[in-house]
């Protein structure tokens, strides 16, 4: 699989892109994708939590563009852990940005759908509405609040910044420090025996990293910085998901529906953190695609 690279840096000779966090899921992904001149960096190469070692390695390098996919992701462990986990998704984010200006190369970060942790906006029929990237964010945990705080330290430092708000992502390569994504949890899960509980009042989108990764680069071939939502389409309960995963995998378990307050975790979840996009209509906008088939293709990649 390859993908061309965003127009402003086709008009560059030999341009180079550096990405961070290239061990997570995504940063896998981008690797996969055959990106020419791609320079991919672990945390070990690349901590975001030593700007300086990062500063001089990346002034050495002087890259074309910066994609961040590293983050302190541990949602639960994030409520004690707060300082370590601010390190990373906030003032990390924010020293990265401030390389990426004195070196002029535009920063791609992303961030989160628990960004938004308040009641969800409705329609005039009761309907939960998607979230927007002109809705004021309002985060419950600590995760949410240091990717929302990285958001605002990275645009506050530097205006060539692209903030991608994701959700639900899984990727073939499972994050590490997670141990798996969902759909590899729950399909472990099931070769281990194991019952089956999922909330089933948290809705969100699940979304494939291989489309993630493929909207990111088309975003840059056609719109400037700013804030974006890239989701693949549509909403699910993570028990619908569940239910989804074990059907496209021709398993029969049955997926025992919880609510929040039955399944008590240390972070609090958005119980609706849909994402949609104000440039939905733009035709040049990345087109999104059914999480449903997106999750199929996936089940399908990965083989039994
Ligand atoms: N996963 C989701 O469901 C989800 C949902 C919404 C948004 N996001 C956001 O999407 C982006 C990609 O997520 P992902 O699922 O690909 O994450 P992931 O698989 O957990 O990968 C994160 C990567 O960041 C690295 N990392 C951790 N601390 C670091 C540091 N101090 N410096 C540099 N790298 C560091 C990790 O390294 P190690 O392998 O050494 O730990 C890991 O390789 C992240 O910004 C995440 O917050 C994810």
């Amino acid at each position: 699989m390859s993908a061309s690279i965003p127009l402003f840096l086709s008009q560059k000779a030999n341009p180079q892109i550096a990405l961070l966090g290239a061990q997570g899921q995504l940063g896998q992904c981008f690797m996969s994708l055959g990106l020419p001149n791609l320079v991919a960096f672990s945390r070990e190469d690349a901590d975001l939590t030593q700007p300086q070692k990062l500063s001089k390695k990346f002034k050495d390098l002087a890259p074309d563009l910066v994609i961040n996919c590293g983050a302190y992701n541990l949602v639960d462990k994030a409520e004690t852990d707060y300082g370590p986990c601010t390190e990373v998704n906030a003032l990390g984010v924010m020293h990265l940005a401030q390389i990426c200006k004195e070196i002029g190369a535009p920063l791609v970060t992303y961030s989160t759908d628990h960004v938004f942790g308040g009641p969800a906006k409705r329609d005039s029929l009761g309907s939960p509405i998607p979230w927007v990237e002109t809705d004021i964010p309002c985060p419950i945990s600590v995760y949410g609040a240091s990717k929302f705080a990285g958001e605002c330290l990275a645009k506050a430092s530097w205006e060539k910044c692209y903030l991608i708000r994701t959700c639900g992502l899984y990727g073939i390569s499972g994050p590490g420090g997670k141990g798996g994504n969902f759909v590899e949890a729950i399909l472990r899960a099931v070769s281990l025996g194991k019952p089956l509980r999922v909330v089933a009042d948290q809705i969100c989108t699940p979304t494939s990293v291989k489309n993630l990764a493929r909207a990111t680069l088309q975003l840059l071939g056609h719109f400037g910085p700013g804030t974006y939502h890239l989701t693949d389409q549509g909403s699910s309960t993570w028990h619908a998901f569940a239910q989804r995963i074990i059907q496209e995998a021709g398993l029969m378990v049955e997926v025992t529906p919880l609510t929040s307050a039955d399944w008590p975790a240390a972070a609090k979840r958005p119980a609706f953190s849909v994402l949609g996009s104000i440039h939905s209509g733009n035709p040049q906008f990345p087109r999104q695609i059914p999480w449903q088939d997106s999750l199929g293709d996936y089940i399908k990649q990965r083989g039994s």
